[in-house]
């Protein structure tokens, strides 16, 4: 009996913690907060949807209530005049639901195909799912990063997705819902923020041990600063030829098997994709490990260290390296810019 007293106990406590866990301020995956057009006309949809759910809830318990209140079984009372069966209020209330979904289905059906619609002057982005990270392609520019998408605030971008490996899902809360990733086969999905910020993503299908550390970060960036991105993007990574640490990091990166699984553009190209994200412009990124870190040398120490102790699950091998290699890597890493 105690035992069922605290369990009941405990379950309130969870609900509470879900309660108040609306309350947050700082909630960058708020998916009621929209930041774009696609996500503010999903918003719109939802409070109509809302709104009219709530008049139906008012009414329909109104009725509830004062039925209870007037018709209930008092002393003396005859019985109240009996409704089973009568054709008429039937057909009323079957037809006043049927007129409100078809009143719904309008503006749901107009919104499913305005999101679906490719826009004119969109910029192509391929997203790549991969066990557990997002993989982003400009096929326009010969781009190829990860974790962190970019892209200009200035006009929309279409993003053109596939899986690697098993389903994910790409979702931004603040910028549009949700889309599989697929195995062989392409999907779409507009974004476009309203101003130059930060949102971020996360992964929104289950798709193995690391799913909840498969998140991403979108930047979207003025005109001018999207153009000067790109073009640094293009550059590929100087190869270090002097005695310092970052060139001894090079040497670790060529020699401790990072090369089976990763690419720097100008110091180790191979022919085809690799299975881990492209390095060379590293330093740009503000995360890394499928954006579940941010970028600092007390992250890059315990992920170089032991990858699968933050990513379980991760194809990141533990390479066994020495502190003196990491450090290294580190500061080789830092001139990835
Ligand atoms: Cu990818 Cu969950």
């Amino acid at each position: 009996m105690l035992m069922k007293i605290f369990f009941k106990f405990k379950n309130l406590k969870y609900l509470f913690l879900v309660f108040i866990s609306a309350c947050i301020d700082n909630a960058p995956l708020d998916s009621l907060s929209p930041e774009g057009p696609y996500a503010r006309s999903i918003d719109e949809l939802f409070w109509l949807t809302f709104w009219i759910a709530v008049i139906i809830f008012v009414l329909v318990q109104g009725a509830l209530l004062v039925s209870v209140l007037l018709f209930r079984d008092k002393p003396n009372k005859p019985e109240p005049k009996q409704v089973h069966g009568n054709t008429k209020l039937e057909i009323i209330w079957t037809v006043i639901p049927v007129l409100i979904l078809a009143f719904i289905a309008v503006p749901t059906v107009r919104t499913i195909f305005d999101l679906a619609r490719e826009p004119e002057d969109a910029l192509k982005i391929e997203v790549i799912g991969h066990q557990w990270w997002f993989e982003y392609k400009y096929p326009d520019y010969g781009i190829t990063t990860a974790n962190v998408l970019v892209i200009p605030s200035d006009r929309p971008v279409r993003l053109e997705m596939w899986s690697n490996d098993v389903l994910h899902n790409y979702w931004v809360p603040k910028l549009n819902g949700k889309r599989y990733l697929v195995p062989g086969q392409k999907t779409y999905l507009n974004l476009h923020a309203d101003n130059p910020d930060e949102f971020w993503a996360q992964c929104g299908e289950y798709c193995g041990l690391s799913h909840s550390k498969m998140r991403g970060r979108v930047i979207s960036l003025s005109e001018n600063d999207f153009n000067l991105w790109i073009n640094n993007e293009q550059q590929n990574a100087l190869k270090l030829e002097d005695g310092s640490l970052a060139a001894e990091g090079q040497s670790v990166f060529l020699n401790a098997g990072c090369t089976q699984c990763h690419v720097i553009n100008g110091v180790w190209d191979t022919q085809g994709d690799r299975i881990a994200p492209n390095l060379t412009h590293f330093a740009a990124r503000t995360v890394f490990a499928g954006a579940a870190l941010e970028n600092n040398k007390e992250n890059l120490t315990n992920w170089l260290a032991n990858p699968a102790k933050i990513k379980p699950g991760t194809f990141m091998p533990n390479l066994e390296l020495t502190e003196a290699e990491i450090n290294a890597l580190i500061a080789y890493l830092g001139t990835l810019k």
